[in-house]
Protein backbone atom coordinates (compact mmCIF):
# COMPACT_ATOMS: atom_id res chain seq x y z
CA UNK A 1 0.00 0.00 0.00
CA UNK A 2 1.44 3.36 -0.95
CA UNK A 3 0.06 6.33 1.05
CA UNK A 4 -0.56 8.94 -1.72
CA UNK A 5 0.66 12.99 -2.09
CA UNK A 6 -1.11 15.34 -2.97
CA UNK A 7 1.44 18.21 -3.21
CA UNK A 8 0.52 22.28 -4.45
CA UNK A 9 3.79 23.77 -6.42
CA UNK A 10 2.88 27.52 -6.39
CA UNK A 11 5.65 28.51 -8.52
CA UNK A 12 6.32 32.24 -8.72
CA UNK A 13 2.89 33.29 -6.78
CA UNK A 14 1.10 34.54 -3.48
CA UNK A 15 2.50 37.15 -1.34
CA UNK A 16 2.92 36.17 2.95
CA UNK A 17 -0.53 37.49 3.16
CA UNK A 18 -2.21 35.51 0.53
CA UNK A 19 -0.09 32.63 2.03
CA UNK A 20 -1.62 33.22 5.34
CA UNK A 21 -5.59 33.69 3.78
CA UNK A 22 -5.12 30.95 1.71
CA UNK A 23 -4.69 28.41 4.63
CA UNK A 24 -7.27 30.00 6.97
CA UNK A 25 -9.62 29.13 4.59
CA UNK A 26 -7.81 25.76 3.08
CA UNK A 27 -7.05 23.97 7.08
CA UNK A 28 -10.60 23.90 8.00
CA UNK A 29 -11.64 22.04 4.43
CA UNK A 30 -8.77 19.31 5.52
CA UNK A 31 -8.69 19.37 8.40
CA UNK A 32 -10.64 15.55 9.19
CA UNK A 33 -8.70 14.33 5.74
CA UNK A 34 -6.01 11.34 6.77
CA UNK A 35 -6.14 9.22 3.57
CA UNK A 36 -3.47 11.17 1.95
CA UNK A 37 -0.23 13.50 2.80
CA UNK A 38 -0.91 16.60 1.86
CA UNK A 39 2.28 19.17 1.27
CA UNK A 40 2.11 23.29 -0.34
CA UNK A 41 5.58 24.47 -1.82
CA UNK A 42 5.14 27.86 -1.75
CA UNK A 43 7.81 30.23 -3.03
CA UNK A 44 10.70 31.16 -0.66
CA UNK A 45 10.02 33.86 0.92
CA UNK A 46 6.24 32.35 1.85
CA UNK A 47 7.66 29.56 3.59
CA UNK A 48 7.75 31.62 7.25
CA UNK A 49 3.54 32.39 6.78
CA UNK A 50 3.16 28.94 5.42
CA UNK A 51 5.09 27.25 8.09
CA UNK A 52 3.45 29.26 10.72
CA UNK A 53 0.00 28.77 9.26
CA UNK A 54 0.10 25.29 8.60
CA UNK A 55 1.76 24.80 12.38
CA UNK A 56 0.20 21.74 14.25
CA UNK A 57 -1.93 20.63 10.92
CA UNK A 58 -1.99 18.07 8.61
CA UNK A 59 -0.40 19.89 6.00
CA UNK A 60 3.36 19.93 5.05
CA UNK A 61 5.41 22.97 3.40
CA UNK A 62 7.74 22.11 0.86
CA UNK A 63 10.48 24.25 -1.13
CA UNK A 64 10.35 24.52 -4.27
CA UNK A 65 14.09 24.06 -5.05
CA UNK A 66 17.25 23.37 -3.47
CA UNK A 67 21.25 23.54 -4.45
CA UNK A 68 23.66 20.50 -3.84
CA UNK A 69 26.52 22.48 -2.24
CA UNK A 70 25.82 22.73 1.78
CA UNK A 71 26.98 26.60 1.50
CA UNK A 72 28.89 29.35 -0.64
CA UNK A 73 28.94 31.55 -3.03
CA UNK A 74 26.16 30.51 -5.26
CA UNK A 75 23.88 33.75 -5.20
CA UNK A 76 20.18 33.06 -4.99
CA UNK A 77 20.35 29.40 -4.11
CA UNK A 78 19.16 28.03 -1.11
CA UNK A 79 21.05 25.14 1.15
CA UNK A 80 19.56 21.97 2.58
CA UNK A 81 20.79 22.92 5.84
CA UNK A 82 19.05 26.27 5.40
CA UNK A 83 15.68 24.42 4.63
CA UNK A 84 16.01 22.25 7.33
CA UNK A 85 16.84 25.69 10.07
CA UNK A 86 12.80 25.58 9.16
CA UNK A 87 12.07 21.93 9.26
CA UNK A 88 11.46 21.97 6.13
CA UNK A 89 11.32 18.22 4.51
CA UNK A 90 9.78 17.96 0.73
CA UNK A 91 11.53 19.73 -2.21
CA UNK A 92 10.17 19.73 -5.79
CA UNK A 93 13.50 18.97 -7.62
CA UNK A 94 14.29 19.43 -11.83
CA UNK A 95 10.35 21.07 -12.62
CA UNK A 96 10.18 21.50 -16.32
CA UNK A 97 10.23 25.48 -15.93
CA UNK A 98 13.66 24.80 -13.64
CA UNK A 99 14.59 22.61 -17.11
CA UNK A 100 13.07 25.08 -19.53
CA UNK A 101 14.14 28.58 -18.24
CA UNK A 102 16.90 28.18 -15.75
CA UNK A 103 19.45 25.81 -17.10
CA UNK A 104 18.63 22.81 -15.15
CA UNK A 105 20.09 19.90 -16.68
CA UNK A 106 19.47 16.02 -15.62
CA UNK A 107 23.13 16.46 -14.10
CA UNK A 108 21.96 19.10 -11.83
CA UNK A 109 19.02 17.38 -10.93
CA UNK A 110 21.28 14.06 -9.76
CA UNK A 111 23.07 16.75 -8.02
CA UNK A 112 20.67 18.39 -6.51
CA UNK A 113 18.57 15.16 -5.80
CA UNK A 114 21.82 13.60 -4.43
CA UNK A 115 22.07 15.78 -1.91
CA UNK A 116 18.55 16.29 -0.89
CA UNK A 117 18.21 12.95 0.07
CA UNK A 118 21.73 12.69 1.99
CA UNK A 119 20.49 15.46 4.01
CA UNK A 120 17.35 13.69 4.81
CA UNK A 121 14.89 15.84 2.67
CA UNK A 122 11.98 13.93 0.82
CA UNK A 123 12.40 14.99 -2.77
CA UNK A 124 9.64 15.23 -5.32
CA UNK A 125 11.88 14.52 -8.59
CA UNK A 126 10.09 15.23 -11.75
CA UNK A 127 10.66 13.79 -14.72
CA UNK A 128 8.36 14.33 -18.04
CA UNK A 129 8.71 14.70 -21.93
CA UNK A 130 7.90 17.89 -24.23
CA UNK A 131 5.52 17.77 -26.75
CA UNK A 132 7.84 17.19 -29.61
CA UNK A 133 9.28 13.97 -27.89
CA UNK A 134 5.87 12.37 -27.30
CA UNK A 135 4.80 13.37 -30.74
CA UNK A 136 8.17 11.68 -32.08
CA UNK A 137 7.10 8.58 -30.35
CA UNK A 138 10.60 9.15 -27.82
CA UNK A 139 8.31 9.79 -24.12
CA UNK A 140 9.68 6.15 -23.17
CA UNK A 141 13.44 7.13 -24.00
CA UNK A 142 13.22 10.02 -22.84
CA UNK A 143 11.82 9.01 -19.27
CA UNK A 144 14.24 6.29 -19.01
CA UNK A 145 16.79 8.97 -19.51
CA UNK A 146 15.96 11.37 -17.18
CA UNK A 147 15.25 8.42 -14.68
CA UNK A 148 19.21 7.23 -14.86
CA UNK A 149 20.63 10.52 -14.84
CA UNK A 150 18.75 11.90 -11.95
CA UNK A 151 18.88 8.20 -9.86
CA UNK A 152 23.41 7.85 -10.87
CA UNK A 153 25.09 7.02 -8.02
CA UNK A 154 22.90 7.32 -5.40
CA UNK A 155 22.56 3.67 -3.46
CA UNK A 156 18.95 2.30 -2.59
CA UNK A 157 19.20 2.66 0.69
CA UNK A 158 19.98 6.76 0.31
CA UNK A 159 17.14 6.29 -1.99
CA UNK A 160 14.33 5.48 0.05
CA UNK A 161 12.40 8.93 0.66
CA UNK A 162 12.79 9.85 -2.81
CA UNK A 163 9.30 10.44 -4.79
CA UNK A 164 8.65 11.18 -8.27
CA UNK A 165 6.61 13.27 -10.44
CA UNK A 166 5.62 12.66 -13.81
CA UNK A 167 4.77 15.74 -15.68
CA UNK A 168 4.53 15.41 -19.42
CA UNK A 169 5.57 19.18 -20.06
CA UNK A 170 2.76 19.62 -22.98
CA UNK A 171 0.30 19.14 -19.93
CA UNK A 172 1.36 21.91 -17.16
CA UNK A 173 -0.22 24.88 -17.55
CA UNK A 174 -1.95 24.47 -20.80
CA UNK A 175 -5.60 23.11 -19.27
CA UNK A 176 -4.74 19.29 -21.44
CA UNK A 177 -4.31 16.67 -19.00
CA UNK A 178 -2.88 13.61 -19.87
CA UNK A 179 -5.68 10.71 -19.98
CA UNK A 180 -5.67 8.56 -16.69
CA UNK A 181 -4.82 5.38 -19.33
CA UNK A 182 -1.34 7.77 -20.75
CA UNK A 183 -0.43 8.81 -17.24
CA UNK A 184 -0.73 4.77 -15.88
CA UNK A 185 1.53 4.17 -18.90
CA UNK A 186 4.52 6.58 -18.09
CA UNK A 187 4.28 5.81 -14.54
CA UNK A 188 4.41 2.35 -15.37
CA UNK A 189 7.91 2.80 -17.43
CA UNK A 190 8.97 4.87 -14.20
CA UNK A 191 8.52 2.03 -12.17
CA UNK A 192 10.30 -0.68 -14.24
CA UNK A 193 13.20 1.50 -15.20
CA UNK A 194 13.50 2.61 -10.51
CA UNK A 195 13.50 -1.59 -10.30
CA UNK A 196 15.91 -1.66 -12.58
CA UNK A 197 18.13 0.79 -10.73
CA UNK A 198 16.99 0.16 -7.15
CA UNK A 199 15.57 -3.26 -7.44
CA UNK A 200 11.79 -4.51 -7.55
CA UNK A 201 10.90 -3.84 -3.71
CA UNK A 202 12.06 -0.45 -3.82
CA UNK A 203 10.76 0.04 -7.10
CA UNK A 204 7.02 -1.75 -5.62
CA UNK A 205 7.06 1.40 -2.17
CA UNK A 206 7.91 3.97 -4.69
CA UNK A 207 5.31 6.98 -4.88
CA UNK A 208 4.78 8.30 -8.67
CA UNK A 209 2.51 11.45 -8.64
CA UNK A 210 1.02 12.85 -11.62
CA UNK A 211 1.23 16.86 -12.44
CA UNK A 212 -0.21 18.33 -15.36
CA UNK A 213 -3.41 20.34 -15.33
CA UNK A 214 -4.92 18.67 -12.52
CA UNK A 215 -8.24 20.10 -11.76
CA UNK A 216 -10.83 19.18 -8.74
CA UNK A 217 -13.03 17.90 -12.49
CA UNK A 218 -10.46 14.78 -13.31
CA UNK A 219 -8.87 14.16 -9.96
CA UNK A 220 -10.65 11.20 -9.13
CA UNK A 221 -10.28 9.42 -12.54
CA UNK A 222 -6.33 9.90 -12.15
CA UNK A 223 -6.39 8.30 -8.74
CA UNK A 224 -8.74 5.45 -9.51
CA UNK A 225 -5.07 4.27 -11.29
CA UNK A 226 -3.35 2.00 -9.39
CA UNK A 227 -0.23 3.50 -10.45
CA UNK A 228 -1.17 6.79 -9.95
CA UNK A 229 0.69 7.67 -6.44
CA UNK A 230 -0.59 11.59 -5.88
CA UNK A 231 -0.98 14.61 -7.79
CA UNK A 232 1.40 17.77 -8.38
CA UNK A 233 -0.96 20.29 -8.43
CA UNK A 234 0.43 23.98 -9.65
CA UNK A 235 -2.63 26.26 -11.04
CA UNK A 236 -5.77 24.25 -9.15
CA UNK A 237 -3.88 24.30 -6.09
CA UNK A 238 -3.66 28.49 -5.75
CA UNK A 239 -7.46 28.24 -4.43
CA UNK A 240 -7.89 26.69 -1.09
CA UNK A 241 -11.22 25.20 -2.42
CA UNK A 242 -10.32 23.95 -5.33
CA UNK A 243 -7.30 22.44 -4.01
CA UNK A 244 -9.46 20.78 -0.80
CA UNK A 245 -11.60 19.13 -3.14
CA UNK A 246 -8.60 17.57 -5.41
CA UNK A 247 -7.14 16.63 -1.51
CA UNK A 248 -10.98 15.22 -1.12
CA UNK A 249 -10.86 13.79 -4.83
P1 LIG B 1 -0.42 22.85 -13.54
O1 LIG B 1 1.10 22.75 -13.05
O2 LIG B 1 -1.24 22.04 -12.55
O3 LIG B 1 -0.76 24.32 -13.48
O4 LIG B 1 -0.49 22.30 -14.91
C1 LIG B 1 1.64 21.56 -12.56
C2 LIG B 1 3.10 21.75 -12.24
O5 LIG B 1 3.78 22.48 -12.96
O6 LIG B 1 3.62 21.17 -11.26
Amino acid sequence: MRIRVIAANWKMYKTPDQTRAFFREFLPLVAQHTRDEIVVCPSFLDLPAALESANGSNVAIGAQNVHWKEEGAFTGETSVKQLLAYDIHYVIIGHSERRQYFGETDDTVNLRLKTALEGGLTPICCVGEVLEEREAGATEDVLRRQCVRAFHAISVKKAAKLIIAYEPVWAIGTGKTATPEIAAEAHAVIRQEAGRIFGEEFAAHLRILYGGSVKPENASALMAQEEIDGALVGGASLDPKSFAAIVKY
